[in-house]
C-alpha cells in the first residue's frame, strides 16, 4: 500500500519545568542541567516522561541554555524528537508553567505539568494521573501520605497536633484538563506553590492518586545525594536514562552563511588564513564557510541554529575561528546522540581562490569535525550578484548525521 503515514497529534502534554536556579542544592548550575550519573537530573526526567503515553513534550528551561535543554531532550527522545521543543521559563515556576501552556498544540486536551527536579519520577505516576482526568476529572494530583508526626507550631512551642491521616504530601506530574488550566492561569492574581493550589483557588475541585517514593523533588545536596545513591544502586533506575528508543534514521541538513568584506586584519575562511587578501566582517572571524557548515549540521541533527549555541550571550565565540565552533558543534552532536556523516560545502567568491588550497581546507574542518569527510567547492558567479562584485562571500553547506 502506498500512502503518507499521519501520525496523530497528541492528545496530551506534559509541561517539563526546568527553569529554577537551584538556588538550595547551589551546585554551580542551573539544578536541572546538574548530573544525577552521567546525565543530567533533566535527561532522567525526560526518560521517564517520554515512556509514559505520548504527549507532546514542553520543556521551560533557564532563559539562555535552551540549546542545552534541547541537547538534552532530543537525546532522550530517540525517534520522537518531533514531540519535543524548548521554551524560556520565567522568575517563578508559575511563570515558567505559563510559557509552557503558550508553547501547546491546538489538539493537546490534558495538561500535565511535571518538575524537572523530580527527575526518578516513574513512567506510572504519569500514567494514573492522566487516566484520572481522563476518567472525567478537572484534575488529579499524585500524593503520598505524611509519615512524620505533624506539629502546628508558633513562637517555638507547640500549639497543635495536626492529624496525620487528613494530610498528604503533593507531587508531580499534576494533570489537568488543558481549559481550566490555561483558564486558571489567566486568573491568577498571586503566586500559588503548585498547580493544583492555582487550579483549587479558581474554584475546582482536584483528585488524588498514588504517589511514588521515586517521585521525590531532588532540592537540597541530601536530596541529590539519595537520588545518585539510588541510581548507583539500581541499575534499573540507571539504565532508564539509556532505554533505548527506536535509533533514528540517518538525517540531513543545511545552512548558508553570507559576509561581506570589510572586517580588520588577514581573512579567516575555511578554516585557513588567507595573506593578503581582504577581511571579511562579523562578530567572530566572518568565516561563511565554517558558519555555514556549523548550520548544517545543527539543521540535521535538529538542534537549532548557530544563533542558539553561539550567539552574542556566547562572548567567548568573538573572533574565534572554525575549529573553536566546528569542535563545539561535534561536541553538541555527540551529547544528542548523533555523529557526522558528511559535509560538503559551496563557496561563492570571486576572491580567495581556493583551487590550489582546496585539500588544506577539506584537511582542516575534517579535523576540526573528528576526522569526518568534509568537501570544499568553489564558484564564481559570473559577475552576478553581490559576489560577482566582489562585495563579499557565500557559502552553502549540507551535512549528513548518523546516530552514534
Ligand atoms: N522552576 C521553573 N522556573 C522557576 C522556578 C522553578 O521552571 N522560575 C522549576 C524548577 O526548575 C523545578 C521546579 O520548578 O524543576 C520546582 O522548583 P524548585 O525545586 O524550587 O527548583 P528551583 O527553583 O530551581 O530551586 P530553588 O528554589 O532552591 O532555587
Ligand atoms: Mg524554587
Amino acid at each position: 500500500m502506498t500512502g503518507v503515514n499521519i501520525t496523530p497529534v497528541p492528545r496530551i502534554a506534559v509541561i517539563v519545568v526546568a527553569a529554577g536556579s537551584g538556588t538550595r542544592l547551589a551546585a554551580g548550575a542551573p539544578k536541572a542541567f546538574v548530573g544525577i550519573d552521567e546525565h543530567t537530573m533533566l535527561r532522567h526526567a525526560l526518560t521517564r516522561v517520554l515512556q509514559a503515553p505520548e504527549a507532546q513534550i514542553v520543556i521551560v528551561a533557564p532563559a539562555g541554555r535552551e540549546g542545552d535543554a534541547l541537547t538534552d531532550a532530543l537525546a532522550a527522545a530517540g525517534d520522537r524528537r518531533d514531540l519535543v521543543s524548548v521554551v524560556a521559563g520565567g522568575s517563578s515556576r508559575q511563570a515558567s508553567v505559563a510559557a509552557g501552556l503558550n508553547a501547546l498544540w491546538g489538539d493537546v486536551e490534558i495538561v500535565l505539568v511535571h518538575d524537572a527536579a523530580r527527575a526518578l519520577t516513574p513512567p506510572g505516576v504519569f500514567e494514573r494521573v492522566i487516566a484520572a482526568v481522563d476518567a472525567g476529572g478537572v484534575g488529579a494530583v499524585p500524593v503520598l501520605p505524611v509519615i512524620d508526626t505533624i506539629k502546628r507550631v508558633e513562637d517555638a512551642r507547640i500549639v497543635a497536633a495536626v492529624e496525620r491521616s487528613e494530610l498528604s504530601a503533593a507531587q508531580t506530574p499534576q494533570g489537568f484538563r488543558r481549559d481550566i488550566l490555561d483558564a486558571a492561569y489567566r486568573g491568577a492574581d498571586q503566586d500559588f506553590t503548585d498547580d493544583a493550589a492555582l487550579v483549587a483557588a479558581a474554584g475546582h475541585s482536584v483528585a488524588v492518586v498514588e504517589g511514588d517514593a521515586l517521585a521525590f523533588k531532588i532540592t537540597t545536596p541530601a536530596d541529590l545525594e539519595r537520588a545518585r545513591s539510588l541510581v548507583a544502586r539500581h541499575p534499573l533506575l540507571a539504565s532508564a536514562a539509556h532505554l533505548e528508543n527506536p535509533t533514528p534514521a540517518p538525517r540531513v541538513g543545511v545552512g548558508t552563511d553570507v559576509h561581506a568584506f570589510g572586517g580588520e586584519g588577514p581573512l579567516w575562511l575555511a578554516g585557513l588564513e588567507w595573506p593578503g587578501e581582504p577581511a571579511l566582517s562579523g562578530h567572530s572571524d566572518g568565516d561563511a564557510v565554517a558558519h555555514a557548515i556549523v548550520d548544517a549540521l545543527l539543521s540535521a541533527a535538529g538542534l537549532g541554529d548557530i544563533g542558539t549555541h553561539f550567539g552574542t550571550d556566547h562572548p567567548e565565540y568573538a573572533g574565534a575561528h572554525a575549529a573553536a565552533f566546528l569542535s563545539r558543534t561535534l561536541g553538541l552532536l555527540g551529547e544528542a546522540g548523533w555523529r557526522v556523516g558528511n559535509v560538503a560545502v559551496q563557496v561563492q567568491a570571486n576572491r580567495p581562490r581556493f583551487s590550489a588550497r582546496r585539500a588544506e581546507a577539506e584537511a582542516v574542518l575534517s579535523t576540526a569535525l573528528g576526522g569526518a569527510s568534509v568537501s570544499v567547492s568553489a564558484t564564481t558567479t559570473d559577475g552576478l550578484g553581490f559576489t560577482g562584485r566582489g562585495e563579499g562571500v557565500s557559502a552553502f553547506a549540507m551535512a549528513l548525521v548518523v546516530p552514534s
